[in-house]
């Protein structure tokens, strides 16, 4: 087993009382509409930064709140912050300023006006990031041009872009007296590591999703560490392919046949217990009105597709996640969104909010099926972070969580 990482600062570390904290914050939620009528469809990273941004302003500082929200090529009004703010503001019940731009003359002027301590003058968000072509370059002007903006203290509370090494998550470490792990970063991070360090046994990982190559990762982590490993999703074809079944016209990505073979050799070696399912829900195409029957087997005729897991399937994981010590989740057993393919990932999702283990459920896709089926509240854990926590699991360095680490 590897060494044990050198733990991250955090606000404990911290003197912020009458100074200005940069804090990183991950506010990429989903909008809907155009315009002034854009609406925030979930705000559940918003409010996951409330404790960090509460606590900062208890202990007396004013905050130059930095955050991203999609992928704009320079300036686009459409992915402007100022309704996160809106919402932020709402909230806390406090007043949050926004500046017209990221850095520059007006926002080092409406930074340097905030009062620490004093109610709706202490909190400035900045525009979206990735207006600055810097930002995902890791430019050290602009990394710099961000620290200018505080008193010597960076929070990185953003999570869900730590696996970046961009700017604002990692190169404005560099130019500050104190950098440190906001609440929410802290608890990923813990909670993240500790499953794999230090689980409760049986440790079993639950993992889904289209394609084998984008979570071969993943699997291969918890093939070292995990007791059962339960597969589901689209993913399980090239497993099926790699044992000769027939997988008619499913979802089958080419490139993971090899991997998948690879796994399932591995898990014999390693004595971890790699489950398939047994049976299928299978549709005549990827529609929710298409023709649909029941498989009790995996053998896929042509003409029809696997796109969710049978029943025999779901009591089965049911019963292995009851029976666990610790759980990790991440990725849907079927095609979900589609409300005659959602039991097998419905069945998954109420057996991880009802056993008694420790769960962990990773961001992204098995994060919005918890919301969609009102089971996000019962489960020790819901990663903010898609991409991140699959790269922490995956035992990469994080560059955002790398820059926070005692020296
Ligand atoms: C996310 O939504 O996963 C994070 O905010 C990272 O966004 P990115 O993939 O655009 O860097």
């Amino acid at each position: 087993m590897p060494d044990a990482p050198t733990p991250i600062r955090t606000l404990d570390d911290l003197q912020v009382d009458g100074r200005r904290v940069f804090v990183r914050v991950d506010f990429n939620v989903p909008l809907a509409g155009d315009g002034d009528a854009r609406t925030i469809t979930d705000d559940t990273r918003i409010r996951a930064a409330l404790p960090t941004v509460r606590r900062l302003l208890d202990e007396g500082a004013a905050l130059v709140l930095a955050a991203h929200l999609g992928r704009p090529k320079g300036v686009d009004p459409a992915l402007s912050l100022a309704p996160i703010a809106d919402r932020l503001a709402e909230l806390l019940g406090e007043k949050v300023d926004v500046a017209p731009e990221v850095v520059g003359d007006e926002a080092s002027r409406l930074s340097a006006s905030l009062r620490p301590g004093v109610a709706d003058q202490r909190i400035l968000m900045l525009e979206n990031v990735r207006y600055e072509a810097g930002e995902t370059k890791n430019d050290d002007d602009l990394a710099r041009a961000y620290a200018a903006l505080g008193d010597g203290i960076f929070v990185n509370d953003a999570f869900g872009a730590a696996h970046r090494a961009h700017a604002s998550t990692e190169g404005v470490a560099r130019h500050v007296e104190h950098a440190a792990a906001g609440l929410l970063l802290q608890r990923e991070v813990e909670t993240l590591e500790g499953i794999l360090a230090n689980p409760g046994r049986p440790l079993v990982a639950i993992v889904g999703g289209a394609k084998v190559t984008d979570k071969i990762g993943v699997i291969d982590a918890f093939l070292e560490r995990a007791d059962t490993v339960l597969i589901g999703g689209a993913m399980c074809f090239p497993f099926f392919k790699a044992q000769g079944h027939d997988v008619g016209s499913s979802l089958c990505e080419a490139d993971g046949v090899e991997p998948a073979r690879r796994a399932l050799a591995d898990a014999e070696s390693k004595g971890c217990r790699l489950l398939l399912p047994v049976d299928l829900t299978l549709g005549r195409e990827f529609s929710a009105d298409t023709e649909r029957r029941d498989l009790d087997g995996v053998d896929v005729e042509d003409g029809w597709m696997g796109l969710d897991v049978g029943p025999r399937t779901a009591a089965a994981y049911r019963d292995e996640i009851l029976a666990a010590g610790s759980v990790f989740w991440n990725g849907p057993m079927g095609a979900f969104e589609l409300e005659p393919f959602a039991p097998g990932t419905r069945a998954v999702a109420e057996a991880v909010a009802d056993t008694d283990a420790t769960t962990v459920v990773g961001g992204g896709d098995s994060a919005a099926a918890l919301q969609q089926f009102g089971l996000g509240d019962r489960v020790t854990h819901l990663s903010t972070g898609g991409g991140a926590s699959l790269e922490l699991i995956e035992g990469k360095a994080l560059p955002g969580v790398e820059a926070l680490r005692r020296g």
